[in-house]
Formats: structure tokens, C-alpha cells, sequence
């Protein structure tokens, strides 16, 4: 029996069968995976697919991971940050955009202390008290995750980047630790936030051992949503001439962390459209269910890039989520404008 067969028949695999999966998988595979994954999404999700609002509100970073465009190194980005009124104006278009959730992603910019990320959600929450609050603003202390989360925030965005020490290392500069990232994981589930881990596939030095330990870790750490997009290089960083991460192989992935984790929340990641023009439609065959349109101010959408070739919408937003929305339907999904919450327990 093909080892797909036996992911999808069981649902599980061990550290073995997913280094042997991902090191000799062909279209067949993806196939059976495809198909399995689509069906457990269906158990909890029906066709349902949830949109949330991205909004980039500042690339000032201290940190400086080697593969990150605006990496705090980099003398390639045109710093911006935005302050708390654009913040809460922009974010406050959601609803009337069609979006039940906005995602507050930026690098690690110690500018937006405890308080100043206070007002924000509380301003939000009070004026729009049905808009889910996602956050994706890095490591913080304990105190601060538990004043954003009184404050109003609903959900965490903190990838693990990767769960092997060694691999980690190789990603990161030797101040930035595995460890500490792990505790925020396991506070801001503590905390009782929804929280998103996940990796990058095929990011420098990745071995598909260091793939299998992701996979497992999320399996054991049961997050409620999982990100998982391909490596892109990126301008200005170390591994600016580094190979890109496989859209194969990605999407294989997607459909493994479906199987394994039926009741996550999935996004088919921006990167996966960078990667190719239907990257997305393909990871919403492998099981994802959330599509995260950006909804940052143009000029500064421009200097938020991560990687290269992040795709340029040239529509306005309404638009732009109009005619999302329409090519979902025609794919047979119903979009939900809602808050879109996780089903993991
Ligand atoms: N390619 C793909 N993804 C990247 N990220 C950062 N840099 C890159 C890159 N060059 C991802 C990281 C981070 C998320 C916000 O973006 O995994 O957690």
C-alpha cells in the first residue's frame, strides 16, 4: 500500500513515513491526498471558505531572520509604520469589504507598546464588535500577550519557522531562539487565544527529517490554524540567491497537515500565488480553507515584502474581493463573511 493510502486510511503518520512521503511522492500521491484532505475539510467545514482582512502595519523589524525582506539588516526597504488611527480607520473597512476577521501582521516594531496596541483593539472592538482580531506581531512577553488579549484580541499568528534546533539555527542569527519561540506558542494557547504555528517549505538547509519534525510538532501541539507557504528569496537578505521552496511539495504538505489536523484553519497563503498564478486554487485542493486578501494602504502594501514577486493587485479592494468571491463561488465554495472561528477544540 502506498503510504498516502495508509494517510489517508488512518490519518496519522510517523516521523518514518512522512521522510519517505516527501522524499519520493509523485502526482499520484497528491491525488489520494487531494481527496482525502478535501473530505475531512468538508467533516467540519462543509465548502465553506473565510477571508480575512491583511493588514501590514509596519516593516520595522528588529529581528533580522536570514530569510525575511525587511529583516532589520536590509538597506533595500522603505521603512513605514502606521499610527493607531490609520490603523483602526483601515482596519474598521472590514465588514463592508465582506470580511468577519482583520489580521494585524507586522514585523517585531517594539514602537507598538502594550498601550499603543491596547487602543487599537479596544477601538476596534468598540466600534465594531463583531470583527475578529488576529495578531501577527512576533514574540512578546507573557504580560503583553495577556493585555492584548483582555484588550479584545481573539487569535495569534507565530509561525515556528522550524521545531529543529540545529535548522532553526540555520535561519536565524544565534540571539534568536527556538526555545523562546515555543514558550510563546504554549502562552498564548495558555492565554486562550487561537493560535496559528506553521513553517516555511523548502527554506534553505530544510531537510525533509527537519519537514517531518514540523508535521509532527503540529500534530502534537494542536494549534488552531496552521500557515505553510513555500520559501521565496528575498532582496537584501543571505539567502537572496537561494532556490525557492516547491509549489509540489508545498501543496503535498498542505494536504499531510489537513489530513492530520482535520479541524484546522488552513490559509492558502499569499506566497503559494507568488509562487504561481494558481498556487491558491491548488492549496484550496489540498485542504486550505482561508484566503487572507490584503487590504494595507497601496503605498505601503509596496515596501511590506517579505519576498519577492508578492502578487500586485492592481483593483481596489472592493473589487478585488468581489471578484474573489465570484471565482470561489464558480469553484463550488460559499464564502463566509463571518468571524470564521476555528473548530479545534
Ligand atoms: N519566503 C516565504 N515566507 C516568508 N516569511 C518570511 N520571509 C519569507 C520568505 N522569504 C514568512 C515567515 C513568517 C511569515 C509572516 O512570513 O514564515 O512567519
Amino acid at each position: 500500500m502506498r503510504i498516502s493510502e495508509k494517510l489517508s486510511r488512518s490519518g496519522n503518520l510517523d516521523k518514518k513515513e512522512l521522510v519517505e512521503l516527501l522524499s519520493s511522492f509523485d502526482g499520484k500521491d497528491l491525488e489520494i491526498i487531494s481527496e482525502e484532505a478535501i473530505e475531512r475539510r468538508k467533516r467540519f467545514y462543509g465548502d465553506r471558505i473565510f477571508l480575512r482582512g491583511l493588514l501590514e502595519i509596519s516593516n520595522y523589524c528588529k529581528n533580522d531572520c536570514y530569510y525575511c525582506g525587511i529583516r532589520r539588516s536590509s538597506t533595500c526597504v522603505k521603512r513605514y509604520r502606521l499610527d493607531k488611527e490609520k490603523i483602526v480607520s483601515e482596519a474598521l473597512r472590514a465588514p463592508s469589504l465582506g470580511l468577519g476577521t482583520v489580521v494585524l501582521q507586522g514585523g517585531e516594531d517594539p514602537w507598538y507598546d502594550d498601550e499603543t496596541l491596547s487602543w487599537i483593539i479596544r477601538e476596534i472592538k468598540g466600534r465594531a464588535p463583531e470583527i475578529a482580531i488576529t495578531l501577527s506581531l512576533g514574540e512578546r512577553s507573557k504580560e503583553s500577550y495577556e493585555k492584548l488579549f483582555e484588550s479584545g484580541a481573539d487569535r495569534y499568528l507565530l509561525r515556528q519557522e522550524s521545531i529543529t534546533r540545529k535548522h532553526y539555527r540555520m535561519l536565524h542569527p544565534e540571539s534568536q531562539k527556538i526555545e523562546d519561540r515555543v514558550r510563546c506558542l504554549m502562552t498564548l494557547k495558555e492565554i486562550g487565544y487561537q493560535v496559528g504555528a506553521g513553517f516555511m517549505v523548502g527554506s534553505p538547509f530544510q531537510s525533509d527529517e527537519d519537514i517531518a519534525n514540523d508535521i509532527l510538532f503540529i500534530k502534537h501541539f494542536g494549534p488552531h490554524m496552521v500557515g505553510i507557504g513555500p520559501f521565496i528569496h528575498a532582496e537584501g537578505t543571505p539567502f537572496e540567491k537561494m532556490a525557492d521552496g516547491s509549489l509540489e511539495k508545498t501543496l503535498l504538505i498542505l494536504g499531510v497537515v489537513r489530513i492530520m489536523n482535520p479541524a484546522v484553519l488552513l490559509p492558502a497563503t499569499t506566497a503559494l500565488s507568488a509562487l504561481s498564478p494558481e498556487g491558491r486554487d491548488e492549496g484550496l485542493k489540498m485542504g486550505a480553507n482561508v484566503i487572507m486578501p490584503n487590504i494595507t494602504p497601496r503605498k505601503e502594501r509596496k515596501e511590506y515584502n517579505l519576498y519577492e514577486g508578492k502578487p500586485d493587485v492592481k483593483l481596489e479592494d472592493e473589487e478585488h474581493i468581489k471578484a474573489l468571491v465570484r471565482h470561489l463561488e464558480k469553484l463550488g465554495y460559499k464564502v463566509d463573511g463571518g468571524r470564521g472561528d476555528s473548530l479545534v477544540g
